[in-house]
C-alpha cells in the first residue's frame, strides 16, 4: 500500500507525517497530480544593468503551468530569475529546459528533496535537452534558493545571472503575520566587475572552469580562483547600488548573499541591530539582535527592520563594514590584486524613508517551535580543510563524480556530528570556507580557533542551517540528521570558485 493511502486511513494527514517520512511519500507522488507545475527555462538575454548598453547574461525564466499563479514572482528589472513561492506540502513538477549553450542543471539550494531532484552535476543535461524534477515541499517556511550545478560551470553560470530566491510558507510562519507584499524587501547581494562595454568580466572569462583549461589565465588568473572571485561593482537583486523608497514601518528583509566569493558584514548606516528572525532553515525559536550580520555566500537571513521612529526623508544605507582581509585569510603570497578585496567598506543599497506610515510590526518572544535536541551518542567525524599544491581539498580529497568514501557514506535519517576544522598549510595559507550540506539543515554545536576573527561578531549559530562559515583555522562542529532520501548527494564550499576548483565531495545516504 501506498504511503500516503495509509495516512489516509489513518486519518493522518501527510503534512503532519512528512518530517519522518518523506523518502517513504516521495516514492508515491511521483505518478500523481502535481499541485504546482512550472517550466523553468534557462537562456541567454540581455538586461540594462549600467547606464548605455545592456549586459548579455545568461537568466532563469519560468511560467506556471498548473497551480496558483502567485507562484512564480518575477523580480522588476533584475537579471535573477523569478522568486519562487511554494507552500509546505506541495507536491511540485519543474521542467527545467537548457537553451544554454551548454550542458547545466538546477539545484534547489535548502530544500530537502530526492536524489533526481537534487541537481548532482552527473544529471547535467546539454544544451537544447530538458529535465524534469518531481518533488515534495518537505521544507518548514524559509528562504531557499536555485542555481546552476554542471560540474567546474557553477562558478561561471552562477556569475553571468543563473539564480533566483525560493520562499516557502506554511501554517507556523502565517499565524505570524509577518510583513508580506509591499512590506517584504528581497535583497540578494553580488557583486560583478564588468568592462567598458559593460559585459561581465570573469577570471578567464569563456574558457571554463578551474581544470578544463589548465592555467590559461596564468598566475594570476590562478591566484584569483584560489581567493573566490571578487567584482567591484555591487548589486542588490540585480541592480546597482539600488536607492528603494521605503514608508515608515516594518520590513520583513530577506537577505541572499548570491555572490560568488565575497563574505559581507552587513550594518545599518543609523546603528539600529539587526533583528533577525530566521535563516537558511527558517525562523529562529526566539529573534535576536546583533550589531552586525555576516552572511557568506549561499547564505540567507531573515530580518525585521523597523522604520516607523525614523525621520521622513533620512536615507538609510545598507552597508558592508569594514574588516581586515586576513580574516578571511588568502590563498596566495601575493597581496590580491583586485580593485575592492574583501574586507573593503562597501555601500550595498539605500532606503529612503519617505513620510508615509505604514504598520509596525513588534515580533513575539517566540517565532516556532525549536525541535533540536543536542544528540548524546552521535558518531563523530573530522573533516579538514586544507590547501597544498595551489588547491583546497575536503578531508584530502578532491571532487570526484560518482566517488564516495565509507567515512561519507550514512544512514537515511541517522545523526551525525561534523566537525569541520579549517587547518592552515604552508606558510599558515588558509581562507574561510562556507561549507554547504544539500538536503537537510543542520545546527552548529561550537566553534572554536578564531575567536579574535573580526567576522566573528556579524555570526551567529543560532537556528537551522545549511552553510556554515568555517573561519581560518576555527573548528566548527555540525550535528545533522540526514534525510530520508536514499542517494547520492554533495557536500562542498560555497565559495563558487572553490567549489568548481574540487572543494565539493558526494555523500551517499543509504537506505535505512
Ligand atoms: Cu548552493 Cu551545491 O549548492
Ligand atoms: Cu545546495
Ligand atoms: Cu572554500
Amino acid at each position: 500500500m501506498h504511503r500516503r493511502e495509509l495516512l489516509r486511513l489513518l486519518g493522518v494527514s501527510p503534512l503532519a507525517a512528512l518530517a519522518g517520512s518523506a523518502g517513504l511519500i516521495e516514492s508515491a507522488h511521483a505518478q500523481e497530480t502535481p499541485d504546482v507545475e512550472l517550466e523553468l527555462t534557462a537562456a541567454p538575454a540581455e538586461v540594462p544593468i549600467l547606464a548605455g548598453p545592456p549586459t548579455k547574461l545568461w537568466r532563469y525564466s519560468a511560467r506556471v503551468v498548473r497551480g496558483p499563479a502567485s507562484t512564480v514572482q518575477p523580480l522588476e528589472g533584475s537579471y535573477l530569475g523569478p522568486a519562487l513561492r511554494f507552500t509546505r506540502g506541495q507536491r511540485v513538477r519543474v521542467r527545467f529546459r537548457n537553451q544554454l549553450p551548454e550542458p547545466s542543471i538546477v539545484h534547489w539550494h535548502g530544500l530537502d528533496v530526492p536524489e533526481k531532484a537534487d541537481g548532482h552535476p552527473r544529471l547535467a543535461v546539454q544544451s537544447g535537452a530538458e529535465y524534469v524534477y518531481d518533488f515534495q515541499v518537505v521544507n518548514r517556511a524559509g528562504m531557499s534558493w536555485y542555481h546552476p550545478h554542471p560540474h567546474m560551470r557553477t562558478a561561471w553560470q552562477a556569475y553571468h545571472g543563473m539564480a533566483g530566491p525560493i520562499f516557502i510558507t506554511d501554517p507556523e510562519e502565517a499565524a505570524l503575520g509577518l510583513p508580506s507584499g509591499d512590506g517584504e524587501l528581497i535583497f540578494a547581494l553580488q557583486d560583478r566587475r564588468f568592462d567598458a562595454a559593460n559585459q561581465f568580466v570573469y577570471a578567464r572569462s569563456g574558457q571554463g572552469g578551474m581544470g578544463r583549461g589548465g592555467m590559461g589565465g596564468g598566475m594570476m588568473g590562478r591566484m584569483d580562483v584560489m581567493n573566490g572571485w571578487l567584482g567591484d561593482r555591487m548589486l542588490v537583486s540585480g541592480r546597482i547600488q539600488p536607492t528603494v523608497d521605503v514608508d515608515r514601518r516594518t520590513y520583513r528583509v530577506r537577505f541572499l548573499n548570491g555572490s560568488n566569493a565575497r563574505i559581507y558584514k552587513l550594518a545599518w548606516s543609523h546603528q539600529a541591530p539587526f533583528t533577525i528572525i530566521g535563516n537558511d532553515g527558517g525562523l529562529f525559536g526566539a529573534p535576536r539582535t546583533q550589531r552586525f550580520l555576516t552572511l557568506a555566500p549561499g547564505q540567507r537571513a531573515d530580518v525585521l527592520l523597523d522604520l516607523s521612529d525614523v525621520a521622513a526623508g533620512t536615507d538609510v544605507q545598507l552597508q558592508s563594514a569594514a574588516y581586515p582581509a586576513d580574516a578571511v585569510g588568502h590563498a596566495g603570497m601575493m597581496e590580491q590584486a583586485v580593485p575592492v578585496p574583501y574586507g573593503a567598506p562597501l555601500a550595498l543599497a539605500t532606503l529612503r524613508v519617505s513620510s508615509r506610515r505604514g504598520p509596525r510590526f513588534t515580533p513575539p518572544a517566540t517565532l516556532s517551535a525549536d525541535t533540536f535536541r543536542p544528540a548524546t551518542s552521535a558518531p563523530v567525524r573530522r573533516v579538514p580543510l586544507t590547501f597544498r599544491q595551489m588547491n583546497w581539498f575536503i578531508d584530502g580529497r578532491t571532487f570526484e563524480m560518482d566517488a564516495v568514501a565509507p567515512e561519507e557514506t550514512v544512514v537515511a535519517g541517522s545523526t551525525h556530528i561534523w566537525e569541520f576544522a579549517n587547518q592552515p598549510g604552508g606558510m599558515g595559507m588558509a581562507m574561510a570556507h562556507p561549507m554547504h550540506l544539500h538536503g537537510r539543515h543542520f545546527r552548529v554545536l561550537s566553534r572554536t580557533g578564531a575567536e579574535g576573527n573580526p567576522l566573528r561578531e556579524g555570526i551567529h549559530d543560532q537556528g537551522w542551517t545549511d552553510t556554515v562559515l568555517v573561519l581560518p583555522g576555527e573548528t566548527v562542529r555540525v550535528q545533522v540528521t540526514f534525510s530520508e532520501y536514499p542517494g547520492l548527494f554533495l557536500y562542498h564550499c560555497h565559495n563558487l570558485e572553490h567549489e568548481d576548483m574540487g572543494m565539493m565531495r558526494n555523500f551517499r545516504i543509504a537506505n535505512r
